[in-house]
């Protein structure tokens, strides 16, 4: 398998999600260092017809959120040669810049937005403000690390997402946090109810997050084992999310 930063449940919820969106337009991930994500995306899109993944990262792993890079500089050499691997390079448009500047260019509607580049409250709410203006109806927009230890992203996927009405369903799968942009209805009370339901646990999670930045010690690490269960995150059943997301 492709090496990376995504578990297997987390891999499989993703390709679910952006095979069942309802919408048509691009899909776009933002952070794909060797392309664990990247080829899943391009498979299940390749597929079922869903049209091309555009990925874009400078590969320089710039950040302190950036996954280690044993030693290389960059990442893209191994991004390359992994797509080629698995049979799907010709199906991903390689945008090797940053985000804020890939979105000057950027015309196309969005299907599906994967956010996983970087992951601080500043980076994480540039991405997903900068091309939620995009996104259609029925697209569903997925978050990675943020039923985790990483504040910021958390942040984000709660204020900006869980307590926005432009969104309906929602969820969680492994750290990945989801939803369907769905501003025609959003506020519907069962879409409403889901989504407080969720932002309980999840907000009770941020300044755990926040005293993690060490690692998880002592009293934080009761708090985290105690709030991370009451936000449901496990496999997410294939046919409730094509019925939800319907
Ligand atoms: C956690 S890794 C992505 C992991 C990948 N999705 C996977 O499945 O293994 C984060 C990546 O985001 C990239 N990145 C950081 N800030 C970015 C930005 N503003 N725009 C695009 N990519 C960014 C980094 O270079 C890094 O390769």
């Amino acid at each position: 398998m492709t090496s990376g930063y995504l578990s297997e449940r987390e891999a499989r919820f993703l390709m679910a999600a952006a095979a069942l969106a309802p919408a048509q337009g691009k899909n776009l991930e933002i952070g794909s260092f060797k392309g664990r994500s990247t080829v899943g995306l391009a498979y299940v899109t390749r597929e079922l017809g869903l049209g091309t993944v555009v990925a874009v990262d400078p590969h320089t792993s710039p950040a302190t959120t950036d996954p280690d890079l044993r030693g290389k500089t960059s990442s893209y050499d191994d991004f390359v040669a992994n797509l080629r691997t698995a049979g799907v390079f010709e199906r991903v448009e390689i945008q090797r810049v940053y985000s804020h500047e890939l979105v000057r260019e950027w015309k196309d509607s969005i299907r599906f937005l994967w956010i996983d580049g970087d992951h601080t409250y500043e980076g994480a709410k540039a991405d997903l403000d900068m091309f939620k203006p995009y996104l259609v109806d029925g697209a569903i927009v997925a978050m990675h690390d943020v039923l985790g230890t990483f504040e910021g992203a958390l942040r984000v996927f709660v204020e900006e997402v869980l307590d926005s009405d432009d969104f309906g369903p929602a969820g969680f799968s492994g750290s990945i946090g989801w939803a369907q942009y769905r501003p025609r209805d959003g506020k519907a009370a069962r879409f409403r109810r889901r989504r407080r339901l969720l932002a309980v646990p999840a907000r009770r999670l941020i300044p755990i997050a926040r005293r993690a930045d060490r690692g998880l010690h002592g009293w934080n690490k009761f708090l985290y084992k105690l709030w991370r269960p009451l936000a449901p995150h496990g496999d997410v059943n294939l046919k409730y999310l094509a019925a939800v997301t319907s």
